[in-house]
């Protein structure tokens, strides 16, 4: 028999009855409502290829990255996949310079050299290449210069050539990262003639023109000699832009997009997301990296949190693969992980 009526206030749909805080209380009970999970699988670790045996040439703007010839570049790949990483990026670094870029796509370059002695050495990896041509023009532009501008169709063909050297050395995945107009079209059509049907492109589709690739430029020896690269990487002021590149590099066929930098770009990530179902890569840059790892020096910030809080924040934007100079750091610090 009921004595008595409970009357239970109707549910308010807000304090004191709801309590956020009661999903935060221990570790494991954060673990059970954690909305993003980072994991070594989406880490794409970019690395610098020089020519030579044995080189080991510490980068002093990208502090715990180096310069590494084809033998040591094996074996950074090696580690690298053991601990858990899916693919390397590779740039190739010369003195070669020519106004038509020839060391770009010569059979025996430095970044053709590095992927056949990687893809010997860890076949499983996925080897991903940078495509573009500022590394080996001798003005430091991303195309061919005429009349002191970056010409888009006739860099077109040069561009095409490098990715296809790149995919005769091996690469799973070339990724223009130059900015012209129909290079996605032009290297598919460039691998299909030849046979690579196979390799993929990976566009750097919404690629910025940023203050944050400074320590690459160093890395790379890449600064333009005359001018900026306004004329074809992206206004940073400009997201809706984003996703119109992301979609006609799509419609060329790329197989996976990228955005690039990440941690400042992370509205435009969300939107490229939204907007096409490809595999999505956030490119988080020299200089992103470098600010993190200078104040870490300082003991401005934790390092490890910091890194981890910032590639946590840009899946959670929508980005299923990120390229970052923290991967192998990152990889060791998820393998740890103290669940809290
Ligand atoms: C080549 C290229 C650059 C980066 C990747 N590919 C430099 C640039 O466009 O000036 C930057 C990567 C980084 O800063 O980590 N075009």
């Amino acid at each position: 028999m009921i004595e008595r009526t409970v009357s239970a206030p109707a549910p308010s749909g807000a304090f004191p009855q709801v309590r956020p805080r009661r999903l935060r209380a221990g570790a494991a009970i954060r673990r059970m409502v954690r909305e993003t999970r980072l994991s070594t699988d989406s880490l794409v670790a970019p690395h610098f290829a020089v020519a030579g045996r044995d080189v080991v040439e510490p980068i002093a703007a990208l502090p715990g990255r180096a310069r590494l010839s084809p033998d040591r570049l094996a074996e950074a790949a090696r580690r690298a996949y053991d601990a858990g990483i899916p693919a390397v990026l590779l740039f190739g670094v010369t003195d070669e310079k020519d106004e038509a870029a020839s060391a770009a796509y010569a059979p025996g370059g430095v970044v053709q050299t590095a992927v056949a002695a990687v893809k010997d050495a860890v076949p499983e990896l996925v080897v991903i290449t940078d495509v573009c041509l500022c590394g080996y023009t001798d003005h430091g532009h991303c195309g061919v210069v005429v009349d002191g501008q970056v010409h888009n169709d006739l860099s077109l063909e040069l561009i095409a050539r490098t990715a296809l050297s790149h995919a005769e050395a091996g690469a799973d995945l070339v990724a223009p990262s130059d900015m012209m107009d129909g290079r996605v079209g032009a290297i598919r059509a460039a691998l299909d003639a030849e046979g690579h049907e196979g390799v993929g492109i990976l566009s750097y589709a919404a690629k910025y023109a940023s203050a944050f690739y400074g320590p690459f430029r160093e890395a790379a020896g890449s600064a333009p000699g005359f001018g900026d690269r306004r004329g074809y990487q992206m206004d940073p002021a400009n997201a809706r832009e984003a996703v119109r590149e992301a979609l006609l590099d799509a419609g060329e066929g790329a197989d996976m997009v990228m955005v690039k930098p990440a941690a400042t770009y992370l509205d435009v990530i969300a939107r490229v997301r939204a907007a096409t179902d490809l595999p999505l890569a956030a490119y988080h840059v020299s200089g992103e990296y470098a600010m993190l790892a200078a104040a870490a020096e300082r003991g401005w910030v934790d390092e490890r949190r910091a890194a981890l809080e910032t590639l946590t924040a840009i899946a959670r934007a929508g980005a299923d693969l990120i390229i970052t100079y923290y991967a192998e750091a990152a990889a060791g610090w998820l393998a740890g992980e103290d669940r809290s």
